[in-house]
Formats: C-alpha cells, structure tokens, sequence
C-alpha cells in the first residue's frame, strides 16, 4: 500500500507526500541505513536539518538506494546560528555539499529566534536561491503567524509549508485553520508524539477496531486532516507500516474520541522562545 501516497499541492505549484521520513536525531551513520531502507519501502520525501548533523548520511543513503534524485523530494533546514542574508547563502552551500546534490525540493528557516531579528532577512536570501532555481520550494519551521505575517508584509513571499509539531496530544487547531485560510501546508514533526501518544488506551482501542498498530492511527488522523506527516523510525518493518495508511479510514466517532486526548502537550520547544542556534 506504498505505492498511492496521496500528494498535497503547495501554493507554488509544487507537492509533497502526506507521509514523510524525518531523521532526528540520527547521527550520519544511523541516518545512511534508515534513509537507504526508508526509500526501499516507498518514501519519497526525506527530511533532514542542518543542525541534526546528518546532511552526509542521509545523502549517501539516498545515492546507495538506487533511487534516482529525481524521484525524492528532499528537505533541510538552515540552522539558527546562520541566520542572516549571506550567512544562509553560505549555509545553503554547506548543505548541498553534505547531501552532495546541486538543489533542495524544500527548504526551511528551522526556527524563527525572533529575539534575534534576522528571520525576514534571512527569508530574502531563501527567495534569492528559488529564485536561483536552486530550490523547487521554499518554507519555516516552527514559526508562529506574527512571524509569517512578517515575512509577507515585508518580502512579499509567502512561505509554501510550515514545519510545525503536530499530533492527537496538541492539535493546534487554530494555528491550522489559520494556515489553511493563508494556502500554507502544514508538515507535522514529531507526529507520533515522539513515541509518547502511542501509549495512550483510545488509540490503543481505536487500533483494536482497525486492525491496525496505534502509529498507524496517528498517522491516519494526520492523512485525514489534511496534514503532512514526516514519523521517524530506525526499524524498517515499522516504516512500512508508518506508510500503510491509505488504504483504510478513520470514522467519524474515531475522530470524535481522538478529538478528546488534546492535552495541548508539546513534546519539543515553544517558537516564540526556543534559541536553538
Ligand atoms: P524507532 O525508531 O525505534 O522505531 P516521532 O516521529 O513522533 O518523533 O516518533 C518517533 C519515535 O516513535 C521513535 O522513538 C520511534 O522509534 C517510534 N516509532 C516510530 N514508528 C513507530 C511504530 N510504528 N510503532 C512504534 N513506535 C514507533
């Protein structure tokens, strides 16, 4: 059931597969297997980060599988510490030649630092490079409204995706029917909770009706709102099973019950405050 991912379409044309493969936080070596094995079970969108250290596994994995470039839509993400207009032109370079490729399918600013105050420059150097043609599509991580009303306001551009976390246990439904009016597509990172919702007995109970496991529920739920997903797993029976989701439906009394385990718990750092350089 790998072979129909349903493809949402992004604001400059471009689409992305609802179910990704995220890599933090493997090291290169781990990050090499995964994403080679990643690949042989049916993902096409691969996420990476500057800052997960791990551009040059993931590069070679995707060079071992076989798969040709052209058929992978590859992400990363400038890092905090080169925030700034010339210092992501040179962090953008960096990237490249770690995945070892000449252009990225997506690119996002990881997170916003606005006590820094350099999100909208370094956002006018991502459109120089779309620009450039050295990337397809150009995006944010964690950035909160204010911060992309910003960037519109003053570039212009608005960004195709937002990287946000995202799962049953903190649904953000605001912030997505904000995004949904704005045409931005929302990529959902730690989307199994970091592991944690797996736990919880209504997905458990939900994956008894289904036959199906409690990560695939998650996932499902993901699918269903409209969402991108990128799960992280270094087991490859559990990435083909993290992608076979298309081929059964939650109801509505699951998304009813589901609905309720919003605890609004995030599992990683807050936008507005996070300094990860
Ligand atoms: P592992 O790599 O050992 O499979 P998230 O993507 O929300 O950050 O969650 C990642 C965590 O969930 C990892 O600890 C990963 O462990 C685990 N995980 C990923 N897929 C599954 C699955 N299908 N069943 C159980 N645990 C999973």
């Amino acid at each position: 059931m790998t072979d129909a991912i349903p493809h949402l379409t992004l604001n400059d044309g471009q689409h992305l597969p609802q179910i990704g493969f995220g890599t933090w936080p493997l090291d290169d070596a781990q990050a090499q297997t995964a994403v080679q094995a990643a690949l042989a079970c049916g993902y096409r969108l691969i996420d990476t980060a500057a800052r997960y250290g791990n551009e040059a596994g993931v590069g070679r994995g995707i060079a071992a599988s076989g798969v040709a470039r052209s058929q992978v839509r590859l992400t990363s993400k400038l890092r905090g510490s080169e925030h700034g207009f010339d210092s992501t032109l040179r962090a953008f370079d960096a990237t490249l030649a770690a995945l070892g490729t000449d252009y990225l399918d997506l690119y996002l600013i990881h997170w916003p630092l606005p006590m820094r105050d350099l999100y909208v420059d370094t956002w006018r150097a991502f459109v120089r490079l779309r620009e450039e043609g050295r990337i397809r599509s150009i995006g944010v991580s964690n950035f909160q409204p204010a911060h992309i009303d910003r960037l519109l306001s003053e570039t212009g551009v608005l960004p195709a995706v937002n990287q946000i976390e995202l799962h049953p246990d903190f649904t953000q439904a605001a912030l997505r029917a904000w995004h949904a009016r704005q045409g931005i597509v929302i990529e959902c990172w730690s989307p199994l909770g970091r592991g944690e919702v797996l736990k919880d007995a209504t997905v458990a109970r939900i994956a008894r009706k289904h036959g199906r496991s409690p990560a695939q529920i998650l996932l499902r739920w993901h699918v269903q709102h409209g969402l991108v997903a990128i799960p992280k797993s270094q087991d490859p029976e559990r990435m083909r099973q993290n992608l076979a989701v298309f081929d059964f439906a939650l109801d509505a009394e699951d998304i009813a019950a589901l609905a309720l385990l919003d605890g609004e718990h995030r599992q990683g750092g807050d936008p507005d405050t996070n300094d990860e350089r």
